[in-house]
C-alpha cells in the first residue's frame, strides 16, 4: 500500500474568517497575485478535491490556468492538469458543472445509497462507491492507490473543517483577504469538533499582492515531524535522476522561523538538497548566518558522508556552518556512496535524530533508484 497522500488545505478567507457571504454570488477573496500562488500550488499537486456543495454553488473548473505550469508538468509525464476529486453523500451532482468538463481525471467519492442516484454521472467521472456513511480513510487510500501522492483540498467550508478536525491535513495554506463579511449566515471553516492535533505549526507568513498568506504545517508528531514532512515533500521537486536520490531539506531556526529551503538539483546538476538551503543563507551574509548556531536542519536522507560529484560533503557543510541538530527520516542505502552521514555528524558533536516512521515516505519519492535494475 502506497504512503497516504500528503493533504494539503487551501482557502481564502475574509479577516474575520469567512469563506464567502452569504449571497447567491462567489464572493472573490483572493486578488490577481493570490489566484497565481494558488496555480503554482495546483501544478505542484496530483489531484485537486472540493466538495459537491462548492461543485454546486462555485461551479469551479480546478484547471492550472498558465499553460507553461502545464508544459513543466507534462515534460515530468505527468497530465497537464491535477485530477478533480469530489464526495458526496447525496449523489446530487449536475453532470453539466464544469467539474465534469473534460481536460482532467475525475473522481466521484460517494456513499453508498447514493449509488442509483450518481449513475447519471458515470459517463462524466470515475464514480467509486466510498461506503456507507462515506468513509474519508478510504477514500486517502484509494487515492494513494491512484498515485496521488499530493492532494490539495480548496473547500468548502464543511470539507476544510472535517479534514481539520479529523487530523488528515499535513498542512493549512490561509489566505487572508483585507476586509470583513460579518455576516453570520455566510459560512466559514467549521470544525465540528476541535483538531486533536493541538496547535498548528507556523511555516511561513507572506504578503501575496493585498493578501496575507500563512502556511501552516499540521499532523501529529509535532514540528519534527511536520517540518520532515515538509522536506520529504520538497523532494518531489527534484529534476528527475537516474543516478543521484531526490532530497528535500528544510533550515529552522531555534524559534521556528524557516530560514530556507532546498532540494537536490535545485540551483545546478550536481546539488544537494542540504547544500543548496546552506547556499541560500551564505549568498546573504559574509561569514556563515549566526542564526543557524541554533538551528536544526530536516532533510528527507541522511546528509551524505561520502561524495562522488564534488569535493564537500553535506556533513562538512553542516558542521561548517555550525548547525547543532539534525532531523532526518531515511538512511542511505549504500548504491552510490558508502554513506555514513550519520555517524560522522555525531562525531563532529552534531545532535542527531533520526524519524525512522517517515522513512518510507522519503523513499518512495526515490523508488525508481532503490527498486530499479540496479539495486
Ligand atoms: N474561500 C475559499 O477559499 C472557498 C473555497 C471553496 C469553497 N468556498 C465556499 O464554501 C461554500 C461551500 O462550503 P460547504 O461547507 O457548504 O460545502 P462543501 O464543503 O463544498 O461540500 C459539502 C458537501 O460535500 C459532501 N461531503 C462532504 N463531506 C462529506 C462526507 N464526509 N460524507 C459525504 N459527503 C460529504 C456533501 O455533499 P452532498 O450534499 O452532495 O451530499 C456535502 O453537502 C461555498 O460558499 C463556497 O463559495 C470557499
Amino acid at each position: 500500500m502506497p504512503p497516504r497522500p500528503y493533504v494539503l488545505l487551501s482557502c481564502a478567507t475574509s479577516a474575520d474568517g469567512y469563506l464567502d457571504d452569504a449571497s447567491p454570488e462567489r464572493l472573490i477573496l483572493s486578488g490577481p497575485a493570490d489566484l497565481d500562488r494558488v496555480d503554482e500550488v495546483r501544478a505542484g499537486c496530483d489531484a485537486i478535491l472540493v466538495g459537491a456543495q462548492t461543485v454546486r454553488a462555485d461551479n469551479p473548473r480546478l484547471l492550472i490556468r498558465d499553460p507553461r505550469r502545464s508544459a513543466r508538468r507534462a515534460a515530468r509525464g505527468l497530465p497537464a492538469h491535477p485530477a478533480r476529486v469530489t464526495l458526496t453523500a447525496t449523489g446530487d451532482l449536475d453532470p453539466r458543472a464544469r467539474f465534469f468538463a473534460p481536460g482532467a481525471l475525475r473522481l466521484v467519492y460517494c456513499a453508498t445509497p447514493a449509488l442509483p442516484l450518481a449513475t447519471k454521472l458515470s459517463g462524466s467521472a470515475v464514480i467509486i462507491d466510498a461506503g456507507d456513511p462515506l468513509s474519508a480513510d478510504f477514500m486517502l487510500d484509494d487515492l494513494a492507490e491512484r498515485g496521488v501522492a499530493r492532494l490539495l483540498v480548496e473547500g468548502g467550508a464543511r470539507v476544510l473543517g472535517d479534514f481539520l478536525a479529523a487530523d488528515r491535513a499535513d498542512e493549512l495554506n490561509l489566505a487572508v483577504a483585507p476586509f470583513f463579511v460579518a455576516d453570520p449566515a455566510a459560512p466559514r471553516l467549521n470544525l465540528r469538533a476541535p483538531s486533536p492535533a493541538g496547535p498548528m505549526t507556523l511555516a511561513e507568513t507572506r504578503r501575496v499582492g493585498e493578501v496575507a498568506l500563512l502556511r501552516y504545517l499540521l499532523g501529529p508528531g509535532g514540528p519534527d515531524h511536520r517540518f520532515l514532512r515538509w522536506a520529504v515533500e520538497l523532494s518531489r521537486l527534484c529534476p528527475p535522476s537516474d543516478s543521484a536520490f531526490s532530497v528535500g531539506a528544510v533550515v529552522v531556526g531555534e524559534d521556528g522561523e524557516v530560514l530556507a529551503t532546498g532540494f537536490s538539483r535545485e540551483q545546478e546538476e550536481h546539488d544537494h538538497a542540504e547544500e543548496v538551503a546552506l547556499r541560500k543563507l551564505a549568498g546573504r551574509n559574509l561569514g556563515p548566518d549566526p542564526r543557524l548556531r541554533h538551528a536544526t536542519i530536516y532533510s528527507s536522507l541522511v546528509p551524505c558522508g561520502a561524495r562522488a560529484s564534488r569535493p564537500v560533503t553535506c556533513v562538512q557543510h553542516i558542521v561548517a556552518a555550525g548547525i547543532p541538530r539534525v532531523v532526518f527520516a531515511w538512511r542511505e542505502p549504500r548504491l552510490f556512496t558508502d554513506g555514513a552521514g550519520a555517524e560522522q555528524l555525531r562525531a563532529a558533536g552534531v545532535a542527531v535524530t533520526e524519524l525512522p516512521g517517515l522513512a518510507d515516505r522519503a523513499r518512495s519519492v526515490n523508488v525508481h533508484l532503490t527498486d530499479g535494475p540496479s539495486s
